[in-house]
């Protein structure tokens, strides 16, 4: 294969104003040489996709549509064996001349092996990442895996072990270093103008739509997700270690769960709920037009996608997408506070509230020369209204609830040190995250090309933001500092090791 990610992250980080050290550099782009196009000796990729949920369908697009001319699509598999089907209609609609193949998850080995599949792209629940990462590298294909790479220390050492042994292939799909303003942060980082680094202040906020459905779906359950920590936070734990071009060293978390959940609703005085959003059908119930809107409810019935790919296939794995947030069983925090110690010295104080009335995040980043600051508002309001379909995630569909105090939208202002501020411009592109979806699957499919800001990440980087969530949680069970190199995560996570 060719790898272009090797020449492309020499040049980014030559200029990186908080390394600055060429050698360490190269050797930081062989260990994300992880990061290579999809094209290999055949002029398709053949790719097998395991877990057809939600987000599995972005890829599939992409194979259908834009990139078909460098990615074929040779199987799906899921447990779910009415969410195959689900795709296998959806490709009908983009084009596909025949269903494809579908295999059962136990048989990933032998299909790799029988079909000569290049890459295996992973979209199943987080617990279940580092096993198929494992077993497909050991059968000989390459991977592509959704964030978080795996949710705890054992998977991080058995990941690293197979990617040794086999010398094959890990992507980690950070989405959210593409979107433009994420990208225009570390440009100004890199570019020296506000100096060396000293902390950064970052808190993200997920409203009471977006949020509240990490507590109705399988992320509830620490086991499943590792928790906001890790199945959300390491998206922002990996900017900060993108932006500062550093590694985490230290860790202090501090949590609970104070919104969601049995208790916390019994505290406030809310009645017994209904177990789910969802009636029975011809019963009324918490999502009954007839009934008082509930917020909190998800109707599964109300959007054909989630009714269709949930709904109509419980009867296959009794799985419900639409739990009622305020019932037990949730081993998750909403509520989380960390300081990061990075191993060049800056700090982070990080924030994660999942029941917010906006949802949107803030970044300040202070260095020598003067400070940055990202401040983006993804739904400015979340307003009860029943007419309207709900978007989940404000950030992948763009949404027009705001009102006059809050707008939606984002800002970076940068200001040095005895100078007037000034904003910097942010260019978007079109689809979700600003544009970003596009360029990371561009990357992707065509291979990442020259990138100044080095933004294809590889299994390295994906280990080094969930080390942040997993470091996190033993603090939270410990109530002390912990540090990263004592998670025993099996590799040396120092840039340029
Ligand atoms: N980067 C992003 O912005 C982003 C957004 C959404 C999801 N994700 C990630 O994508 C992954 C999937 O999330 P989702 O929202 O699509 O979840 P989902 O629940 O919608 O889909 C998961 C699918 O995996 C299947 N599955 C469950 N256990 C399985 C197993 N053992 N073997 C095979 N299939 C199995 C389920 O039946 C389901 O179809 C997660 O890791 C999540 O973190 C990333």
């Amino acid at each position: 294969m060719v790898n272009t990610a090797e020449s492309s992250s020499a040049t980014a980080f030559t200029s990186a104003p908080l390394t600055g050290k060429a050698a360490e550099d190269a050797r930081e782009s062989a260990a994300r040489e992880s990061v290579a196009p999809l094209t290999g000796a055949r002029t398709k990729a053949r790719i097998a996709l395991i877990g057809t949920g939600g987000r599995s369908e972005m890829y599939i697009r992409a194979i259908f549509g834009k990139h078909a001319d460098t990615a074929e699509l040779v199987a799906f598999s899921d447990v779910n064996p009415g969410r195959v089907e689900f795709y296998q209609k959806l490709i009908q609609e983009l084009g596909a001349p025949a269903p494809v193949a579908s295999f059962a998850p136990a048989d990933l080995t032998a299909f790799i092996q029988a079909n000569n599949i290049d890459r295996v792209v992973v979209t199943t629940p987080d617990y279940t990442h580092a096993d198929y990462i494992v077993e497909a590298l050991k059968a000989g294909a390459d991977v592509v895996v959704e964030k978080p790479l795996t949710i705890d220390a054992e998977g991080c050492r058995r990941i690293t072990k197979a990617v040794g042994e086999t010398g094959r292939n890990v992507v980690v799909t950070f989405n959210y270093r593409y979107s433009p303003r994420n990208s225009a942060l570390k440009e100004i980082i890199q570019s020296g103008v506000i100096g060396k680094v000293t902390s950064i202040d970052f808190s993200w906020v997920l409203d009471t739509v977006h949020g509240a459905d990490y507590f109705r779906r399988w992320h509830r359950e620490k086991k499943n997700s590792g928790g906001l920590l890790i199945h959300k936070a390491s998206h922002h734990f990996d900017l900060v270690n993108w932006w500062l071009n550093d590694v985490p060293e230290r860790v202090f978390a501090s949590g609970g769960l104070k919104f969601y959940g049995d208790k916390n609703a019994a505290e406030r005085g809310l009645g017994p709920r209904p177990e789910r959003g969802t009636p029975d059908a011809g019963s009324p119930g918490i999502g009954d037009k007839t009934a008082e809107k509930d917020p909190f409810a998800l109707d599964l019935r109300e959007d054909e996608r989630l009714k269709a790919l949930f709904l109509d296939n419980e009867h296959y794995d009794g799985y419900r997408r639409d739990q009622d947030v305020f019932t037990g069983g949730i081993t998750i925090e909403d509520n989380l506070a960390l300081v990061v110690e990075y191993q060049g010295g800056p700090r982070l104080s990080y924030s994660l509230n999942a029941h917010s009335p906006w949802e949107g995040y803030r970044v300040a980043v202070n260095g020598t020369e003067g400070r940055a600051e990202l401040e983006v508002v993804e739904r400015a309001a979340v307003l009860n209204s029943t007419d309207q379909k709900t978007v989940m995630d404000p950030s992948a569909t763009p949404v027009e609830e705001e009102d006059a105090i809050r707008r939606n939208g984002e800002r970076l202002v940068v200001q040095r040190h005895w100078e007037q501020a000034y904003e910097v411009p942010i260019i978007n592109g079109e689809g979700g995250h600003g544009g970003g979806d596009e360029l990371l699957l561009s990357d992707l499919f065509n291979g990442p090309g020259e990138d100044p800001l080095g933004r294809p990440s590889g299994y390295l980087d994906g280990i080094r933001s969930v080390s942040v969530g997993i470091a996190g949680n033993r603090s939270l069970e410990s109530s002390l500092p912990v540090r990263i190199e004592d998670l025993d995560l099996g590799v040396d996570l120092r840039r340029g090791a």
